[in-house]
């Protein structure tokens, strides 16, 4: 499939055209960090637009413990869920459940079953692998507040990593972590078989070391100093790594700034771009959505709200940087 996207660059803009296969990037994550920025209901209604553009979606809910996204979706009654097909006991097809929004399929995940919050890294991996094998356009990850490696792996295997922030300070604070975790997870697990550079990965990180590597920057040059080969995986592996944001709960539109804010610093710190898609804004209709169990992009199609997330789901169709 050829696609094209409009890049801004300085004022003006340049059309570009790539040779992409729609499968580039069918598995998306949310994630974020912080509990309650709106994950869930960003993944149902995300969810439910993609499948309004006739698109093939499965909303997953990752969460082994507190899972809601199928509430969202209006499901009271969940027969099979992700820890049934992690323990073997259902195959992957038995898990996916049909919903009320034609093109759009949910896996659920669990509430409160002992020892399923902590599948190991070979479970994860094979759920990860199962999604990408799923017959659909989109598989959509929500991820589980906090930054385990549980929700780090899933969001690192994800072909488009997405977070969402508020525009309070301790939810950037919280994002911010988020991605500083999730990149340096990502580098460590690169280098699992290299006990040299992991080292000085796992050196960089640790809050007690009283010389650590601050910036990626300066890892990247110890890491230079040590091996020269390794050195240029790991500036690929950052360079690759292109998380995009999304503001949710905005009061004003100068509230986006904040997106701006937390890129100059990530870019500083962790010489990470993220790619900002879009805010969505603070809407009493969303409680009455949720209490309702109907995603707003079903209960009120024409809202603002609903139009800004049109616009994002262009955005990552498309593959679009604002
Ligand atoms: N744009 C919005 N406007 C108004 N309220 C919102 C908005 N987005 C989310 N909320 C409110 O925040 C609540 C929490 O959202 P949600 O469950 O999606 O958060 P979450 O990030 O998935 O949380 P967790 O990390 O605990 O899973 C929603 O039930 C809703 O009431
Ligand atoms: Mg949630």
């Amino acid at each position: 499939m050829v696609i094209y996207y409009f890049c801004l660059k300085g004022t003006g803009g340049i059309l570009l055209e790539q040779n992409l296969s729609k499968d580039t990037k069918k598995v998306w994550a949310i994630g974020g960090g912080k509990g309650g920025s709106g994950k869930t209901l960003f993944t149902a209604n995300l969810g439910v637009g993609l499948a309004r553009m006739g698109e093939e979606v499965i909303v997953v809910d990752s969460d082994l413990g507190g899972a809601n996204l199928h509430t969202l979706l209006g499901i009271k009654y969940v027969k099979h869920n992700l820890n049934d097909y992690l323990n073997n006991t259902c195959k992957i097809d038995e898990i996916i459940m049909p919903t009320s929004v034609k093109g759009l399929k949910l896996i659920s995940g669990t509430n409160g079953v002992l020892g399923a919050a902590n599948p190991y890294f070979s479970q994860k991996t094979k759920m990860i692998n199962c999604f990408k094998n799923l017959k659909a356009d989109y598989v959509i990850v929500d991820l589980g507040a906090g930054s385990s490696y549980n929700v780090l792996d899933f969001f690192n295997a994800a072909d488009e990593k997405i977070v969402i922030a508020c525009p309070e300070p301790t939810s950037i604070q919280n994002v911010y972590g988020f991605l500083k975790s999730a990149i340096y997870r990502k580098l460590s697990r690169t280098f699992s078989h290299n006990p040299q550079v992991k080292e000085l990965i796992t050196y960089a990180v640790n809050p007690k070391n009283g010389k650590r590597t601050e910036t990626i920057n300066e890892l990247s040059r110890c890491i230079y100093d040590a091996d020269k080969a390794s050195h240029e995986i790991f500036r690929k592996t950052v360079n690759d790594y292109r998380p995009c944001i999304i503001m949710n709960m905005l009061k004003n539109k100068g509230e986006q700034n904040i997106a701006q804010g937390l890129n100059l610093v990530a870019k500083k710190f962790l010489n990470l771009e993220i790619n900002y898609l879009g805010f969505l804004q603070s809407d009493s209709l969303i409680p009455e959505s949720v209490k309702a169990m109907t995603p707003f992009m079903e209960m009120r199609p024409g809202t603002p709200i609903s139009s800004s997330l049109n616009k994002i789901i262009k955005r990552l169709v498309r593959d679009v940087e604002l």
